[in-house]
């Protein structure tokens, strides 16, 4: 409806008809009526329920007036961090566009793939779905935070036994893997190999590496 309404906004000019002259004075015009109905059609569709140009100038000026931004302070990987940000950005986008922490990776952004995986109070959470203005006071755990010596020292048991294991080609989905092992093993979801798949299951691995990611989780879970 509003294609239609919207397209005969500019009517297409019409040659004069012979008996044009015959419709009486006071009778609308086919154009008038048209004019009218497209502006009170294309209020209707712009603002619901608005009534006309002034009302819809009201609503679009109180739109305006929202504050987009909001002021979070979160602790990620150890270190406090205060930022402004607009309220839509994800805790995905925060950390690789303000933080400069580009480890956790977007494969889908829509939740489907588990690339993103961060530890939220110790929680696993797909950062791409998460508000970081939500997470006000939160602690977060990237790739880049689980290795006690830092990126220079020594490697965290489950980044070790995905080298020792080859558990990955491409490597694309290897930090979520592993920041998601990590809170499957502090779960204590690792009975078994079917356990470790089924708590796993989020994270997708195009390279079809699952046998080597489950043997590297079990194997640390284990302490081995
Ligand atoms: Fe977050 Fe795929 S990028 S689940
Ligand atoms: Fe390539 Fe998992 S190693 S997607």
């Amino acid at each position: 409806m509003s294609t239609e309404v919207t397209e005969s906004a500019v009517p297409p000019p019409t040659a004069p008809s012979a008996d044009s002259s015959a419709e009486p004075s006071s009778a609308p015009s086919r154009r008038t009526f048209i004019a009218t109905t497209t502006a009170v059609g294309g209020a209707v569709v712009a603002g619901g329920l608005t009534t006309g140009p002034a009302a819809l100038a009201a609503e679009t000026g109180a739109a305006a007036k929202a504050p987009p931004n909001s002021r979070v302070s979160l602790t990620v990987n150890g270190r406090r961090h205060t930022v402004t940000v607009d309220n839509r950005t994800s805790l995905l986008d925060l950390l690789r566009e303000h933080l400069d922490l580009p480890g956790s990776k977007k494969g889908c952004n829509a939740g489907a793939c588990g690339a993103c995986t961060v530890l939220v109070d110790g929680h696993r959470v797909n950062s791409c779905l998460t508000l970081a203005v939500r997470l006000d006071g939160a602690e977060v755990t990237t790739i880049e935070g689980l290795a006690p010596g830092g990126a220079d020292g020594e490697l965290h048991p489950l980044q070790q036994a995905f080298i020792d294991e080859d558990a990955f080609q491409c490597g694309y989905c290897t930090p979520g893997q592993i920041v998601s092992g990590v809170g499957c093993i502090q779960e204590g979801h690792t009975g078994s190999a079917d356990e470790i798949r089924e708590w796993m299951s989020g994270n997708i691995c195009r390279c079809g590496c699952y046998v080597k990611i489950v043997r590297a989780v079990e194997q640390t879970a284990r302490g081995k």
